[in-house]
């Protein structure tokens, strides 16, 4: 039986290790009385380079955290992961993102038929894109899902927008509200628009709604052939059918709606980068996963950052983590990964459904910088929670303007630079206390590739933050209650029905209703 990090050994250590020393540790001191500490703390992985030198932790804290994720089993927990052993024990599903990424061949034992299945699917959906971009009637492309069918496309889109055909537009519609479609459809004609509706289920309200509602806009404006201009991406192509949508590529339950980027549900993706880009997101993901499954504890990054968000976490009591891309493509990154976070490891309860004794997933913000910089940095330096920053940087732009890349990167060294020296000031307004932790990751370049590797590092750190805290990072039974009770008020909007409603919830639907 596997044991949770608050039943370890190591924890103990831990939490005296945390009392003894932290209060009094000084990033600045340490800095000063180790010069090997950026090396200590660095290191390489796929695609990315990443400093943690400049956060609250010692030597001691990470072999203890090391000792930590050697108790709680953790390689052995990411091997029956790989493996495709049920480990969403809730739904008794495996979770397999990680072989959407396998290249042909060498499968995973047992795993051959699957994986086979992948590339065949793929193969399939990659040669739909390449027909997408070589026609030229298409110039709209509106992408419509929700969630991990919605954020990660539009994420990746975003990101890898320098090497998309400018001459075709993607839009994104997720939310039902109407404004969203509304100002979507403005402009856009039948004839050159594809409609792309991605839901895993294919049975989410929001989904359904647009999908619905631009099927009426397609006929009510001389659309025809259904076949050409909407398909589906779903687990469930009858459902697809039943609206009348019979292009369809598929995908299977043993993907994870905030894991499914790397499926079908990658379809946007590959119309706007093409099929090569989006193979190149793949093995970026595929080297990151590989790194992930043999470099030792101590080497591996997404294992070090994932006990660093415990150590914040747990031991020194942090409720948050703020994310800073220092680059316009990855705007909606925080988004995505707070889906990511949140929906995986938001819960309450172990596998075995016991009540945590300890915090699980922090709450996940953040904002492209600079524009953080001039909006929620303020608490950041002088709040007074202390809020981990993590900055992303690309150390080369893909544009061609002088002068803004070195102000953009000399701006993410200086926010980390203050955040950890601080500024001592007699006026208590202009002090900066410092010793504020940031961590640094570097991507080279933006590529399809980095930015693979880049998603896959933090699936991975999602993953081992879960495995240590003993929860099923792969369900989401918090998503249920709201959406049923959507249902029932929906009703009663309708009819006025209020009986057996609380007074709040009654007034606010009379006044409504009014
Ligand atoms: O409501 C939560 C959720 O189920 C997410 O987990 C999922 O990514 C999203 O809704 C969309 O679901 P689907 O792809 O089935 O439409």
């Amino acid at each position: 039986m596997l044991i949770r990090c608050d039943h370890a050994l190591a924890w103990p250590l831990l939490q005296n290790h945390a009392r003894a020393v932290m209060p009094d540790f000084d990033l600045r001191g340490a800095f000063a009385s180790d010069p090997a500490r950026f090396a200590r703390f660095s290191q390489e992985a796929p695609h990315c380079f990443a400093d943690l030198s400049k956060n609250l932790w010692d030597a001691q804290a990470e072999d203890l955290l090391l000792q930590l994720a050697r108790d709680c089993e953790v390689e052995r927990q990411r091997d029956a992961m790989f493996a495709g052993e049920a480990v969403n024990s809730t739904e008794g599903r495996a979770a397999l993102h990680t072989l959407l990424r396998h290249p042909p061949g060498n499968a995973p034992p047992g795993l051959a038929w699957a994986l086979a299945q992948v590339h065949e699917t793929l193969d399939a959906m990659l040669a739909y894109a390449e027909r997408v971009r070589a026609d030229a009637d298409i110039t709209d492309v509106v992408c419509m899902g929700i969630g991990g069918s919605g954020l990660g496309p539009q994420m990746a889109v975003q990101a890898l927008q320098g090497l998309g055909d400018a001459r075709r537009r993607m839009h994104f519609v997720s939310n039902v509200d109407g404004h969203a479609l509304q100002a979507v459809l403005v402009g856009l004609q039948p004839r050159s628009t594809l409609f792309i509706v991605a839901s895993k289920v294919f049975n989410t309200q929001e989904t359904l709604t647009n999908a619905r509602s631009a099927l009426d806009w397609f006929h009510a404006n001389g659309g025809s052939e259904v076949s050409r201009h909407f398909v589906a991406l779903t687990t469930h192509a009858a459902a697809a059918a039943q609206m009348g949508i019979t292009t369809t590529f598929g995908f299977w339950d043993w993907v994870g709606g905030r894991y499914s980027l790397w499926s079908s549900i990658g379809l946007p993706v590959a119309v706007a980068v093409g099929a090569a880009a989006f193979r190149a997101m793949l093995a970026g993901a595929h080297a990151m996963d590989m790194h992930f499954r043999t470099s030792p504890l101590q080497a591996n990054l997404p294992v070090r950052l994932s006990l660093l968000d415990v150590w914040y976490r747990n031991l020194l009591g942090f409720g948050s983590r703020c994310i800073a891309p220092y680059h316009a493509g990855l705007r909606r990154l925080p988004a995505y990964l707070q889906q990511l976070e949140m929906e995986s490891n938001g819960k309450r309860v172990d596998r075995q459904g016991r009540p945590l004794a300890l915090g699980s997933a922090p709450v996940l913000w953040g904002e492209p910088g600079t524009d953080g910089q001039h909006a929620f940095f303020q608490m950041l330096h002088q709040g007074s929670d202390i809020v981990p920053l993590e900055i992303i940087a690309v150390k080369q732009a893909s544009h061609t303007l002088p002068g803004h890349q070195e102000q953009l990167l000399a701006n993410a060294l200086a926010q980390a630079q203050a955040l950890m020296q601080g500024r001592a000031s007699e006026d208590g307004h202009r002090h900066f206390p410092g010793n504020r932790p940031s961590s640094f990751l570097l991507l080279d370049a933006l590529t399809p590739a980095a930015l693979g590797a880049l998603v896959a590092l933090q699936e991975h750190r999602v993953f081992v933050a879960g495995a240590l805290w003993g929860i099923n990072s792969f369900d989401q039974w918090g998503v249920e209650l709201g959406k049923l009770l959507a249902r029932d008020l929906q009703l009663r909007l309708g009819n006025g029905d209020m009986a057996g409603l609380d007074a709040s919830t009654a007034g606010l639907l009379q006044r409504l209703r009014a």
